[in-house]
């Protein structure tokens, strides 16, 4: 079934009631100039196919992050992840801490793991599964140290394991250091702590 997201209120309700059959989903509007709700009409349309995705092998945390709290109030592009509309979800561990959002932060609790979904938009307008990345937080003094502590991981969108280069993704995140090396979410799409 086609499904083809266009400007309003009316698509995404729309959209959101068939978000259970397969998903072919579109829109006509350019990427860069898709609205936040435009946004999460397509996210509404891919979502329940991309969950199905990552949880098809068992991998670790590929169903359970499903039920963990979002820390994005919608999908953004930071221009990171290529570029890729982002949505995280934090497990009870560490969500409390996460939502802080501090630029200051000491080290996020041992045992937080933070899955985070993905899909673009191609120039043809339609929505491309992306990749769920992974964080989980270890105890210090373990290989992980020159890491600041992450595990990273990568599970593709038919729930394969990726084989994740920790340097690779701790050279970037390496740079948030006094936010223990996490990027968070844009500002206008973080969820209030409080
Ligand atoms: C070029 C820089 C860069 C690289 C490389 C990178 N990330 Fe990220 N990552 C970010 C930024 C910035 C954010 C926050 C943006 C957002 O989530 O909207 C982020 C967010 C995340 C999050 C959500 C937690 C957080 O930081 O707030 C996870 C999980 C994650 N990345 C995993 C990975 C994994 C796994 C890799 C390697 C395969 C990787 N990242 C590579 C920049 C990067």
């Amino acid at each position: 079934m086609k499904k083809f997201i266009k400007a309003g209120a009316f698509a995404f309700g729309m959209f959101a009631t068939t978000a259970a059959y397969a998903a072919d989903c579109k829109t006509d509007v350019k990427k860069d100039d898709l609205t936040t709700e435009q946004v999460t009409a397509l996210y509404e349309c891919i979502k329940t196919e991309l969950r199905a995705g990552y949880e098809k092998k068992g991998l670790e945390h590929t169903k359970e992050y499903q039920s963990w709290k979002p820390v994005a109030t919608a999908p953004a592009n930071a221009g990171v992840h290529g570029k890729r509309f982002l949505t995280a979800f934090v497990n009870e561990v560490g969500y409390d801490e996460y939502v802080k959002f501090s630029d200051e932060r000491g080290p996020m609790p041992v045992g937080t793991v933070i899955a985070k979904e993905s899909f673009n938009v191609s120039k043809k307008g339609k929505v491309k599964k992306g990749p769920l990345f992974l964080m989980t937080k270890v105890a210090a003094g373990g290989d992980a140290d020159e890491f600041g502590n992450w595990i990273y991981g990568v599970v593709s969108p038919k729930g394969g394991k990726v084989n994740a280069k920790q340097k690779f993704c701790h050279g970037c995140h390496g740079n948030y250091e006094d936010q223990d090396s996490l990027g968070y979410p844009l500002e206008d799409v973080r969820v209030s702590s409080n």
